[in-house]
């Protein structure tokens, strides 16, 4: 690793050591990090973000033998899923270890736990012996974090440190299974798809992604950008910009290069394929969201395998927003 990194993350870890809070790199989006051992260090990360209390946080730690750190009567398919996909876009919902802070947990006798896959916080995490309590680094309810610059957008000097590992892997926040049911459950769709968790497991787990959700903060409306936001499928696509068009509305348009021209809308590129459609969606939300429009289209993803279930998770929530 280069000088720059070690001093950065010797500097972060100095931070969280001393109750700071530090934007810290994952492979799904940015994190607003706090040692989760320091109660009023993970208290300042509400109070920043503007969430409320009892929207519990995940606990990010630097490997699969800190889980009994953390949580207790660990099933053996948690371990199963946490060697299959850790370090990796998984969060796993399991019973707390009565150590762990009441304001990490919202008071739940459930914590969530993960591995992030990124270099430098998988460093700090190592050399901090702890885990770091971190939701997503925007403001509560707007767009994630993908790179090192949305989160100073958001936060400015209220965060200590920014860790900077450069743009988000993955682009979309990790998937979070509920391990504390007979049935483990899907609370929120993520990189890693029901179909290999269930490769892994040998047996089917419970879908409830579109539905109501028992993750707190999981609200149908989030993910929002200020400007509204309108999901469309391929075939109605023009003649919907038409409309709009025709309203005296300015349009802006995501959708992947492939989509062919449509007339006076302001394109913003999702790239080639399903990857690079999760990968660069809330920086062209974010995009498009600082060109003045009135509406963004976005092009519904095909299919429901791979990553397109978050896809459409997130952009279902974001044009909620506005109704
Ligand atoms: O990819 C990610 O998961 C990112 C990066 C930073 O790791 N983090 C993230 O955190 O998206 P956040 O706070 O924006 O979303 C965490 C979700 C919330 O909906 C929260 O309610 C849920 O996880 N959650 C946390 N602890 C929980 C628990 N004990 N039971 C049920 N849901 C929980
Ligand atoms: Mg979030």
């Amino acid at each position: 690793m280069d000088p720059t990194a070690t001093e950065a993350i010797e500097r972060a870890v100095q931070v969280l050591r001393d109750g700071g809070l530090v934007a810290l790199p994952t492979e799904t989006v940015y994190g607003l990090g706090a040692d989760a051992r320091v109660p009023a260090a993970v208290r300042r990360i509400f109070a920043v973000k503007g969430r409320p209390a009892d929207h519990p946080l995940i606990v990010h730690i630097a490997s699969a033998e800190a889980l009994d750190a953390f949580a207790v009567d660990v099933p053996n398919d948690a371990r199963r899923l946490a060697d299959a996909f850790w370090p990796g876009p998984l969060t796993l919902i399991l019973w707390r270890a009565p150590s762990v802070p009441d304001v990490v947990t919202g008071g739940r006798d459930t914590v969530a736990l993960r591995v992030p896959d990124h270099p430098l916080t998988l460093a700090v995490l190592r050399a901090l012996h702890s885990g770091v309590a971190a939701p997503s680094a925007n403001r509560f309810g707007h767009v994630s974090p993908t790179t090192a610059e949305h989160v100073r957008a958001d936060l400015g000097d209220e965060v200590d440190f920014v860790l900077d590992g450069g743009p988000c892997r993955v682009g979309l926040e990790s998937t979070i299974l509920d391990m504390t049911t007979e049935v483990p459950v899907l609370l929120r769709p993520g990189a890693v798809t029901p179909e290999a968790i269930e490769a892994v497991l040998g047996r089917a787990i419970e879908r409830v992604a579109t539905g109501p959700s028992r993750a707190p903060g999981m609200l149908r409306a989030h993910y929002a950008p200020r400007t509204k936001v309108e999901l469309v499928p391929r075939e109605g696509l023009a003649e919907r910009a038409r409309e709009l068009r025709a309203q005296g509305l300015r349009v802006g348009l995501l959708a992947p290069s492939a989509t062919g021209a449509i007339p006076d809308v302001t394109r913003f590129d999702l790239g080639e394929d399903p990857e690079d459609f999760g990968r660069s969606l809330y920086a062209s939300l974010r995009a498009a969201d600082a060109a003045h429009l009135d509406r963004i289209l976005v092009l519904e993803p095909e299919g429901q395998g791979g990553l397109a279930l978050a896809i459409r998770d997130r952009l279902r929530r974001a044009a909620a927003a506005h109704d």
